[in-house]
């Protein structure tokens, strides 16, 4: 700690002012934000030397002196709740079959074959809370909890915008609201950019978002955001005076509370379906996320008889949208050009939650699939999103369209450098002729280069190259080998000045020495890494090696591409024509040779020491590589096993040797169990493949 034995009072009093600061961002970060960005012995320090300061100067105590605030703004718990009406959660459908038979449950029930009368009600998609009047007067707000004990929120109930806190004194004595707190579409998307801009937590989907500003301990955060509300049902009521569920609605309504205005009363099974389709229709043009709809038994008669299940009423039901899929607006179809300079379009939409995730992108393939599904900017699209893969756009809502789309063109010159974009016969690609005069190639290419399986350079990821390049910083893979040399102190004599690279934002002497170290350390690569970073198309780690294995030295290599002799080449069991010849045009490329011949200068590359243990159980050996594995990925794996003689294969057979099953192996390892093959683990692979 500081000695503050000879600090002056001027001294002391900017120190408690500081302290005062950092000590409350500290708080807010960690008891409000859940984000605490220091370590507890740091925080310590600073709260230890506050008190010494404030034991040695009492009069120097500020009003905000974090000595006062401790508890105050520290609570680190929601007060209890007990809920004399629980808070009941409602069964799930997802099928017209599936509400027939609870239509048909309920008249079986009340043994009745009369149309029965429902509510249906958008299934807000945010959190339910509780409110209790007394005599009119707001005195506790409470979450749901466990539906039995809930969590104090008074106060941040009173912090949203138009909560009513007096109702008129005509209502019952005690009477108990219910419903939803939510946030709009718009108003998570602004928080969102606020909180990106300020580098905060942003949220994934506007219900955390809403959850997360209304679980706050400190409701001044709630009072910040702009969070909604909607009342649908009660508790606790000392009077019941209505007699449906609309009655209710209507009844809540005068007294200010707002209600879905989409709410519908329906007579039978067809209205409730046409109130599905129309609202999961309109679901993306709603300014607010719901997930479903809920049907209640309108008349508080039939309610009472129906009664409840163990934690569901009979007489109400929440129909889900299909989770994954969901309709929204496609703003813009852009192009994006990759490392070999292929055109992908990717859909730019309207953001959207799909099954609780904010999808604003999805894949389009190609040219093909544009035409072939009609999709045309400002189309309303159908997505679907599955586990982790990139959502798509499954279908267009073409009777949506109200005004007349043009067709998307797909264009025939490269959008980033503006070169020929080219189609070859049999392609379903278009590519960009720039090769690396087109600065999306070249970025690309830089972060290929870079990559785990090639140069493997730490410090140096996809967002830096990515500035570098902006900046002209490092252009080809050689300037990278350059930074250092011209990070130096400019000498008097030299006209460029120093990179300066340690005064970038967020770097420090420290991180750019390490950085340096790091490039001097991938200097040293194997062939087969230097080979798949060169960034060939179609070579991938596995071919990469394969070539490494049969050329042996890099020089042997590139003399063979540059006289374009192929023989060998195509002799490699693995390596077809068509692999072949973009290996050859690679080499015909004057730019790609003037990059090899100056990186040749800085790097070394190691010959290929053939393979390295014979006698390993793999030698010679078919394997087939299923499920996830966790401690390499599948190249790595791949090459590794190429590395030590054994051939990898896609599909299990009866020439299969091994079969290595990660995690999850699904078809492969049942076909590989039919037939007998030996299974090993990942564990396993990796003990064969360790002795090098
Ligand atoms: S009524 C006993 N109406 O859905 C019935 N719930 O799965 C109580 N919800 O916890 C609920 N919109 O958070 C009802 N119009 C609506 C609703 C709705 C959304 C939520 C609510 C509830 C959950 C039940």
């Amino acid at each position: 700690m500081i000695d503050i034995t000879n600090i002056t009072e001027d001294q002391a009093k900017q120190q408690l002012e500081y302290l005062a600061k950092e000590i409350e961002k500290a708080d807010i970060a960690y008891y409000q934000n859940d984000e605490p960005y220091l370590d507890d012995a740091s925080y310590d320090r600073l709260r230890r030397l506050n008190d010494a300061l404030e034991a040695k100067f009492p009069h120097l105590i500020r009003d905000d002196s974090p000595s006062k605030r401790v508890g105050a703004m520290v609570k680190s718990e929601f007060k209890k709740v007990e809920l004399s009406v629980p808070m009941l959660s409602l069964a799930d459908i997802f099928s017209e079959g599936e509400l027939k038979d609870f239509i048909a449950g309920i008249k079986r029930f009340l043994n009745s074959s009369e149309d029965i009368t429902f509510t249906s009600e958008p299934k807000m998609d945010g959190l339910s809370f509780s409110a209790l009047y007394q005599n009119g007067i707001f005195v506790r707000g409470s979450t749901r909890g466990d539906g039995r004990i809930g969590e104090d929120i008074t106060d941040n109930l009173k912090a949203i915008k138009g909560f009513p806190l007096f109702l008129n004194n005509k209502v019952p004595e005690i009477f108990e609201v219910r419903g939803e707190v939510f946030m709009s579409k718009k108003d998570f998307l602004a928080l969102n950019q606020k909180n990106e801009a300020e580098h905060k937590k942003t949220f994934a989907n506007p219900r955390n978002a809403a959850a997360g500003s209304l679980r706050q301990l400190d409701a001044r955060i709630t009072r910040e955001r702009n969070l909604s509300f909607l009342v649908y049902t009660w508790g606790e009521v000392s009077e019941i005076r209505w007699k449906s569920q609309v009655e209710f609605l209507d009844y809540v309504k005068t007294l200010g509370f707002p209600v879905n205005p989409y709410n519908k009363v329906c007579r039978n099974d067809t209205e409730l379906l046409e109130s599905f389709e129309s609202l999961m229709e309109n679901r993306a043009d709603l300014p607010y996320d719901i997930d479903g709809i809920v049907y209640k038994v309108n008349d508080l008669e039939l309610q009472k008889r129906l009664g409840f299940l163990t934690r569901t009423p009979r007489w109400a039901i929440a129909h889900k949208f299909p989770a994954e899929q969901a309709i929204t607006r496609l703003n813009n179809i852009r192009i994006q050009v990759g490392r070999t300079g292929a055109l992908t379009p990717v859909a730019d939409l309207e953001p959207i939650n799909v099954g609780g995730v904010l999808v604003s992108h999805a894949t389009l393939h190609n040219e093909d699939e544009i035409k072939r599904k009609d999709i045309r900017i400002g189309d309303m699209v159908v997505i679907q999103r599955a586990g982790d893969v990139i959502p798509q756009i499954v279908s267009v809502l073409t009777e949506k369209r109200t005004e007349m789309l043009p067709e998307f063109q797909f264009p025939t010159v490269c959008p980033e450098c503006g070169a020929h974009a080219i189609r070859e016969e049999d392609e379903a690609v278009r590519r960009c002729t720039g090769g690396l005069s087109c600065p999306a190639q070249a970025v690309e290419r830089l972060k290929h280069f870079i990559s785990r399986e090639a140069f493997n350079i730490e410090g140096l990821g996809d967002k830096v190259i990515e500035d570098f390049y902006k900046e002209g910083i490092v252009k080809t893979p050689y300037d990278i080998f350059t930074l250092e040399e011209r990070n130096r102190p400019a000498d008097l004599f030299s006209n460029t000045p120093a990179l300066n690279l340690e005064n970038r934002e967020g770097w420090g002497i420290k991180s750019v020495r390490k950085l340096f170290e790091a490039i001097n350390k991938s200097k040293k690569i194997s062939l087969q890494k230097f080979i798949y970073a060169l960034g060939i198309r179609l070579v991938g780690t596995a071919t990469a090696y394969l070539i490494a294995k049969h050329y042996h030295s890099f020089e042997n290599f590139m003399n063979a591409m540059i006289a374009q002799d192929l023989q060998l080449l195509i002799s490699i069991d693995g390596i077809g024509a068509a692999m072949a010849q973009d290996i050859v045009e690679f080499f015909k490329e004057q730019h790609n040779l003037e990059i090899i011949r100056n990186l040749l200068t800085v790097v070394s590359i190691e010959e290929f020491e053939g393979i390295a243990n014979t006698s390993s159980e793999i030698f010679g050996k078919t394997l087939v590589f299923t499920g996830t594995l966790t401690t390499l990925t599948r190249s790595e794996a791949k090459s590794k096993a190429l590395a030590f003689g054994a051939k990898v294969s896609g599909s299990v057979s009866t020439n299969t040797d091994y079969v290595v099953a990660g995690e999850n192996a699904g078809s492969k390892l049942t076909k590989a169990q039919e037939l007998g093959i030996k299974i090993i683990s990942e564990e396993e692979f990796n003990q064969m493949t360790a002795q090098v």
